[in-house]
């Protein structure tokens, strides 16, 4: 295995521009060869991650896997790790968030505080997601994330591979950004693999229980996510670069 230490930009940028145009499982395949085990794929259970998921799986079954459990998920979000360790024999690792910070957030705002404003939304997953992050970052040389362009009007601009500023500058990779919803599904029914019982119940983009509802025919796929909020407002923080609070990097 080769040991790696952190590139800097002008690395990542050659990378970046080198791996731009080739196939997820090429990007996958040439990250887990470079990092694993210092590596691991972000997972929310939904479609796109599960992509990723079996294409890791199938050139490293050794494969990290980690998700934020929030303690606000869907009872079916919890069946899909069950799901990934008898199909795959992969134990996603969970990252809980501080319990403290959780006790007080619950005592002081109560149970929905993050339909007050945008701030308070934003504070919570501060809480329950971005913290939980860094800490699992904070042992890695990369993440790869289910991340795509066509998500929203926020990821536009995602690149395949990136610097991640906010994790003090280790390697981010988005496999699929330049896919499409269609080409996701058509994976997963070529490959049989397990997804979300929620997708076949009109959540196309999934998140925390309370945050993420079903969405109506012809609504933006991530309509049903903070559907309170408006779309240039609905990222909560793990993909947002210091340089410019407020806008995906880069
Ligand atoms: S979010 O920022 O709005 O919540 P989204 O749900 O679109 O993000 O997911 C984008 C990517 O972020 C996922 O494909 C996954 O890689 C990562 N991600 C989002 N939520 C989590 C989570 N709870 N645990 C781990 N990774 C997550
Ligand atoms: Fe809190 Fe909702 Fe963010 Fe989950 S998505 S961390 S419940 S505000």
């Amino acid at each position: 295995m080769q040991t790696t230490s952190r590139l800097d930009k002008i690395e990542v940028d050659a990378l970046a521009s080198q791996l731009e145009g080739k196939d997820p499982e090429l990007v996958v395949r040439w990250a887990l060869e470079r990092f694993h085990p210092r590596i691991a794929l972000a997972t929310s259970l939904q479609a796109e991650d599960m992509v990723i998921m079996d294409m890791a799986w199938k050139i490293n079954p050794a494969v990290r896997v980690f998700t934020l459990d929030t303690g606000r998920l869907h009872e079916e979000t919890y069946q899909v790790m069950e799901r990934i360790r008898d199909r795959y024999g992969v134990a996603v690792e969970s990252y809980f968030p501080d319990r403290e910070a959780v006790e007080t957030l619950e005592r002081e705002k109560g149970f929905y505080s993050f339909r007050r404003s945008v701030e308070e939304r934003k504070f919570c997953c501060g809480v329950r997601k971005v913290e939980p992050l860094g800490r699992a970052l904070g042992t890695l040389e990369a993440w790869i994330t289910g991340l795509r362009r066509e998500q929203a009007v926020t990821r536009v601009g995602v690149p395949k591979v990136e610097r991640d500023e906010s994790h003090g500058g280790i390697l981010k990779l988005n496999p699929l950004a330049d896919w499409t919803l269609a080409q996701v599904w058509d994976y997963i029914r070529a490959h049989s693999v397990p997804y979300n019982a929620l997708h076949d119940l009109g959540y196309p983009s999934i998140g925390c229980a309370p945050c993420t509802r079903a969405i109506k025919p012809g609504e933006d796929i991530r309509a049903g996510r903070w559907w309170w909020e408006q779309p240039e407002h609905k990222e909560c923080g793990l993909h947002i670069s210091p340089a410019e609070p407020g806008r995906l990097a880069p």
